[in-house]
């Protein structure tokens, strides 16, 4: 008989749950793909008691996520443990120094340590796959690092965070403003254990880090993605983009450009009619732009037990299978430093100001806009009681730096009620 591969799993939540199920409910499967048996030897979990529905009959338990990582049974380290530093890296690092492979769905860890972990993975002869780390159960990560191998990449777009694509999409469709359908969201155990991972943009940030790395051969640097959450977009943002034609969505976007690499996470609005715009609730979208293959959109389940432990497992079956692939698709020490070039793309802008309704009000703002080179496409003041008038400019193409410019001169003015929002408008 073929020699067995042998799991040994760190973390039994949703994602390891699952993982645990595939492997007990889809053996001969798993066996007939790969060619030889994938089995569980042990398992690590903060409670050894609870009840999670699925047996673990005949693993072996651990309480220190290390020491499982160094156990001579375990072939492959499956990190579901989550955290960007702690038991998680520290596990991870145990395991490739102890000759094991590694499985992790941890972004953060990634995020923050991916080029570290890859050279110290790929200097002990192994390899860290983590499909499952991105979209959850939409093969991103396997479609740019084999499917697109052949192109160069020239756009990687996405909506990331199915929880913020549920608050927004529900904003939307039911007229509640964001803190009540953020209430919600918890409620339905859709938020993160700290929420600002997710309605701050960190968590789709970390995931945008993780997709430019392998599309633009750069080491994998979080801090350079410009990021801005969804806490301060209001009912009336959703509304009157929704009046222009568009909807609001967390997107992130990364790109190469000659200033350097451009990678952002932050609220746009895209045409209501493009696939991106029409993604309503808690499913994930990634556009993939390469200058052979032009586009391809995957559209799928971004979180969640089946379609993420369905993602671990691709890994782990090219790991029974011996496909041995770098981290980020290339040598780690062939991957370079790109320069951070946040908002290098000129666009169109969504700006939207209360001012104050006095003569000549309009035509300052209009002024500080000329003046910045800053051209005004289409706009709108909404009739109103109070004593701000509600006004809407779309711009044509422009800077982020004119418009700060501009927008920096408009707060000067004696002539806002409150303060100015300004949204890219994304052509998707
Ligand atoms: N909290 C994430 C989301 C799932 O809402 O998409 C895990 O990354």
């Amino acid at each position: 008989m073929s020699t067995p591969l042998r799991l040994g799993i760190a973390g039994l939540g949703t994602v390891g749950t699952g993982v645990v199920r595939i492997v007990r409910q889809k053996a001969s499967l798993l066996e007939a793909r790969t060619g030889r048996p994938v089995v569980i030897s042990a398992v690590s979990a903060r409670s050894r008691d609870k009840d999670r529905g699925v047996s673990l009959a005949g693993y072996a338990w651990e309480d220190d996520p290390v020491a499982l990582a160094r156990r001579a049974d375990v072939d492959v380290f499956v990190e579901l443990m989550g955290g960007s530093d702690g038991p998680a890296k520290a596990a991870t690092e145990a395991a490739i120094a102890a000759g094991k492979d590694v499985v992790t769905a941890n972004k953060a860890m990634l995020a923050h340590h991916g080029q570290a972990l890859a050279l110290a993975a790929e200097a002990a002869g192994r390899v860290i796959r983590f499909e499952a780390a991105v979209a959850g159960g939409i093969p991103v990560v396997k479609a740019l690092t084999e499917g697109l191998a052949g192109n160069e990449i020239t756009r990687v777009m996405g909506v990331m965070n199915g929880t913020c694509n549920y608050i927004l999409t529900r904003m939307q469709a039911t007229g509640q403003g964001y803190n009540a359908l953020f209430e919600e969201a918890a409620r339905l155990g859709y938020l993160e254990a700290d929420p600002n991972l997710d309605v701050g943009g960190i968590d789709a940030g970390h995931k945008l880090a993780l997709l430019a790395a392998i599309a633009f051969g750069c080491q994998v640097d979080f801090d350079a993605v410009s990021l801005e959450g969804i806490q301060s977009i209001t009912l009336d943002d959703i509304r009157r983009a929704a009046d222009m034609g568009y909807r609001i969505k967390l997107l992130g976007v990364a790109q190469m450009t000659g200033r350097g690499l451009e990678s952002r996470m932050s609220p746009c609005l895209v045409p209501a009619g493009s696939p991106i715009g029409q993604l309503e609730g808690g499913t994930n979208m990634v556009v993939l732009e390469g200058d052979s293959v032009e586009q391809i959109v995957l559209r799928g389940p971004g979180a969640g037990m089946g379609p993420t432990a369905s993602a671990v497992m691709a890994d782990v079956i090219d790991i029974a299978r011996g496909t041995r692939l770098s981290t980020f698709g290339q040598p780690a020490a062939t991957l370079t430093r790109c320069t951070p070039a946040s908002c290098a793309t000129p666009a169109p802008y969504y700006l939207r100001m209360a001012l104050v309704d006095k003569p000549g009000a309009l035509a300052k703002v209009a002024t500080c806009l000329g003046e910045a080179g800053v051209s005004i496409d289409r706009m709108r003041q909404y009739q109103h009681e109070e004593s701000a008038a509600p006004v809407l400019i779309v711009t044509h193409k422009t800077n982020r730096e004119a418009l700060d410019t501009a927008l920096a001169a408009i707060r000067r003015l004696d002539v806002l009620a409150e303060a100015p929002v300004a949204l890219r408008i994304e052509q998707v």
